[in-house]
């Protein structure tokens, strides 16, 4: 999306601006254009370019998001940390590895559609992806995506997927969103005690979450059919990091690398992985969707 064209959508609103990523985080090069947005309620930093939400912190509280001090900020490579979008496929691509991990919208610009301001302060942007514009050779099937976010006290996510194409569509996808913590020791994940999981560090077998998660190893899980809310807690501060509440979201990830695999990952680096846990909700693996030709499927994502 050009520059000139994201300024003519915010010229009438307060709370926005625009930025670019050299000018907020220096190391940033070569560039993408960012939305900056200081309201009554919160301050956020977006990227059109996946449209990710990077930073996010309601008036008066900690901010909830990580984004990574070596994210890199250029096209084609994902921006790690905020809340990535993961689809139409979740992890490796299925049967060609060349195909970018966790999908191609986290790596495309997407269209801003519209941003509101609310008398309430909140702050709504609806950014679309179609792939008849933008994506037709890494991906068989034709779909609309719309991302709605919501900004206030909390963070609103809705998302709707239309399958423009005549054939079923299978749909894998994530929100894959890197919380912010202080002390990964004291931290754990509520919510998901006496599921079960595919553990992704051991072949995806099949285990028991026996307890709340703690993240003294690397934790690479993922949770099927799970209930609506899960929570981070600091057990040490005795604070809640988060609230996540998802609608039909029937996927939960959880993902912290540890010490020697943040160590070999570029932007993340050593010990990087202290300042974040990722909880994603989503549907994956037996949970994907499955989208009729011309149909719809929605899903929505609350975090405070
Ligand atoms: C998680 C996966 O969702 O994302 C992990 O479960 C993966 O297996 C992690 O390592 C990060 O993926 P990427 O492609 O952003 O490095």
């Amino acid at each position: 999306m050009k520059i000139n064209d994201l300024q003519a959508l915010i010229t009438d609103t307060n709370s926005i601006s625009l930025s670019n990523s050299i000018e907020l985080y220096r190391s940033a090069k070569p560039g993408l254009p960012l939305l900056v947005i200081d309201s009554p309620l919160c301050n956020a930093v977006l990227s059109p370019y996946g449209a990710q939400l990077l930073e996010f912190k309601s008036k008066g509280k900690a901010p909830l998001l990580w984004l990574s001090p070596k994210a890199v900020f250029e096209q084609g490579v994902p921006i790690r940390g905020g809340i990535p979008i993961c689809a139409p496929w979740f992890g490796p691509h299925p049967t060609d590895s060349h195909k970018p991990n966790h999908g191609f919208l986290r790596n495309n610009h997407w269209a801003v559609e519209s941003v509101e301001e609310f008398s309430n302060g909140e702050v709504k942007l609806d950014f679309l992806f179609d792939t008849q514009n933008t994506e037709t050779k890494t991906y068989d099937y034709y779909f609309q995506i719309k991302l709605s976010m919501t900004l206030g006290e909390s963070v609103k996510l809705a998302l709707t997927v239309v399958n423009v194409g005549d054939a079923e569509m299978p749909f894998s996808w994530a929100f894959h969103t890197y919380f912010a913590i202080n002390n990964l020791d004291a931290t754990r994940v509520t919510g998901l005690t006496g599921e079960e999981y595919l553990d992704q560090t051991k072949a995806l077998s099949t285990c028991s979450q026996v307890d709340d998660i703690t993240f003294t190893n690397e934790v690479d899980r993922v949770y099927q059919e799970v209930g609506e809310e899960q929570s981070i807690r600091c057990d040490r501060e005795g604070t809640v990091i988060a609230n996540i509440k998802g609608h039909s979201c029937p996927s939960a990830i959880v993902w912290n690398p540890q010490t020697e695999l943040a160590a070999k990952m570029k932007d993340i680096g050593p010990n990087g992985h202290l300042q974040f846990v990722c909880v994603e909700r989503g549907a994956v693996f037996n949970d994907i969707w499955r989208i009729k030709p011309m149909s719809s499927m929605t899903a929505g994502l609350i975090l405070q």
